[in-house]
């Protein structure tokens, strides 16, 4: 057991941090700062990380992997190394493996024990992704339990920053609305002291900085064909794709600081400045902004909360700001927000607090301090789960165990009568995100297992109980048990 470091693995920037002698949580120093970008570029074979990977990678882009991060659980393959598939695991582990060795080249001792951050609605693959690359990049978990890297959901760990840092000022409901790069997570959370219960989460899993830079590049190509005709299709040429990109990523920054910017394009003999101004980024990013408005206002409906009763908007994550994110919240919210100070370390220094706080015990043996202020954080589900049963008249229906906010840890069993009599097995579907009652067709498919051999009832009704549980990271198990024969039949996945 070493110190403990939380590492948030993002779409666009990976982060680690640690808890200082003085009990603060410090963001880890990385490649040329605090941040690695989150690239690997292959170099005849040969993989580098980071700003080196994102610097080769424009001369020869079709050899690095960018915003990897929304792929991984999928298996998909990302890029074919001399014959050597490589997913986005892969690239988490590379990652993960840098991260390590950067930060114990800085603290001088093994590190070897982490808790990672994932958004709040990833689903049960890339969860377990997330946790397999860190073992096999050679971490394993704070506290000595069940030897696995824990994981936090990011808003939680913003919640787990702002906490520290003393900005969360008042008890009642406080709101996180955490845009990062590719994603985005609101979590409503009800404070009560040094106690956290998290009320709700919700995730825009495909919403964040870099759509934003997407509608920028879009426009930028609609102006480049109207002046010059000439289209800039997608993909024909990967480096002025990643050039224009690159140039639509700066300039968004800089909007935050002045009223317009210019983007250069220079292609098939033309060139071309085009200007965006602060109102028409704004217009381009609006569809954006307004879906992130309408889930803060449904994630706070959702609980029965009323507006009023929202004491603090906290925005955190890099996406957060641009320039149109922050009067778009305060619009909505009708009061100022809270700025947290270092928006894009507060996921990753909460992190830091977390794999703290789960090894709180063993650090004071072994002679860490504990920071000066742990939060207690109680978080919940972001989906409910269920299996597929039939209703009354013989359709399929979803049938709740967990609901959508149930406590983590939790378990639940429910009984169900088999619809056949006689029948001497039963297929169990596991379900996620669907609502007691209603279509199953509506919810996403965990994995499905089978009660065998079971003894044949007639004439009674054979009864089958149902067991779900999930973990602190979120690792769901369900468990079909036979009240006739006490045969049990077991599926794990993480959710
Ligand atoms: N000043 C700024 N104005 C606008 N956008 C910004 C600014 N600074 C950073 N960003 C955006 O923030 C995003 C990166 O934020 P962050 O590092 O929090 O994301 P991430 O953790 O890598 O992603 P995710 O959490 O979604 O996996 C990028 O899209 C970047 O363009
Ligand atoms: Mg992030």
């Amino acid at each position: 057991m070493t110190k403990p470091i939380g590492i948030d693995l993002g779409t666009g920037n990976c982060q680690y941090a640690f808890i200082s002698d003085d009990g603060r949580s410090v963001v880890g120093p990385i490649d040329s700062g605090e941040c690695l970008p989150s690239v690997v570029y292959f170099n005849n074979g040969i993989p580098v990380i980071g700003q080196e990977a994102a610097d080769l990678a424009t001369l020869d882009p079709l050899n690095g992997i960018f915003h990897w991060k929304r792929d991984l659980g999928s298996g998909k393959l990302l890029y074919d190394n001399n014959g050597s598939p490589i997913t986005a695991e892969d690239v988490a582990i590379m990652l993960c493996s840098y991260i390590k060795t950067q930060a114990e080249r800085f603290h001088g001792t093994v590190i070897d024990t982490c808790t990672l951050c994932v958004p709040a609605n990833f689903t049960d693959e890339q969860k377990q992704a997330v946790i397999d690359a860190a073992k096999k990049a050679g971490f394993s978990c704070p506290g000595f339990t069940d030897q696995e890297p824990s994981l936090s959901n990011e808003p939680t760990a913003a919640l787990r920053c702002a906490d520290a840092d003393n900005v969360v000022f008042s008890d009642g409901y406080c709101l996180v609305v955490d845009i990062g790069c590719g994603t985005t997570d609101i979590t409503l959370a009800n404070r009560q002291g040094n106690k956290y219960e998290i009320a709700t989460t919700n995730g825009i899993p495909k919403l964040g900085g870099k759509d934003i830079t997407d509608a920028l590049v879009a426009y930028c190509r609609d102006e480049f064909k109207q002046s010059t005709g000439i289209e800039l299709n997608q993909g024909a040429h990967p480096d002025l794709d990643l050039e224009l990109f690159n140039r639509c990523e700066a300039a968004k920054m800089r909007l935050r600081n002045t009223d317009q910017v210019q983007i250069p394009i220079q292609t098939g003999g033309q060139k071309q400045l085009i200007t965006i101004t602060k109102e028409q980024s704004a217009q381009l990013a609006k569809p954006l902004t307004d879906e992130i408005i309408e889930v803060v206002n449904r994630t706070i409906t959702e609980v029965g909360v009323a507006l009023d009763q929202v004491k603090q908007m906290i925005p955190v994550g890099g996406g957060s700001l641009y320039h149109a994110v922050d009067p778009a919240l305060e619009a909505y919210f009708g009061r100022p927000l809270t700025d947290i100070g270092n928006r894009h370390t507060a996921v990753c220094r909460g992190a830091a607090l977390a794999a703290w706080a789960e090894c709180g015990e063993v650090s004071t043996s072994t002679g860490y301090k504990l920071p000066a202020q742990v939060a207690i954080v109680h978080d919940v589900t972001s989906y409910s789960y269920g299996i597929q049963a039939l209703d009354d008249q013989s359709q399929p229906k979803f049938a709740t165990l967990l609901q959508k906010g149930a406590s983590i840890p939790s378990t639940f069993t429910r009984e169900f009568v088999l619809d056949q009599e006689g029948a001497n097995g039963a297929d169990i579907r596991l379900l996620q995100g669907g609502t007691e009652g209603g279509d199953p067709g509506q919810a996403a498919q965990l994995g499905s297992f089978k009660l065998e051999n079971l003894t044949p009832v007639y004439g009674r009704a054979h009864r089958v109980e149902v067991t779900c549980s999930i973990d602190k990271n979120g690792l769901l198990k369900s468990t079909a048990y036979d009240t006739e024969k006490g045969i049990t039949a077991t599926e794990e996945v993480s959710v």
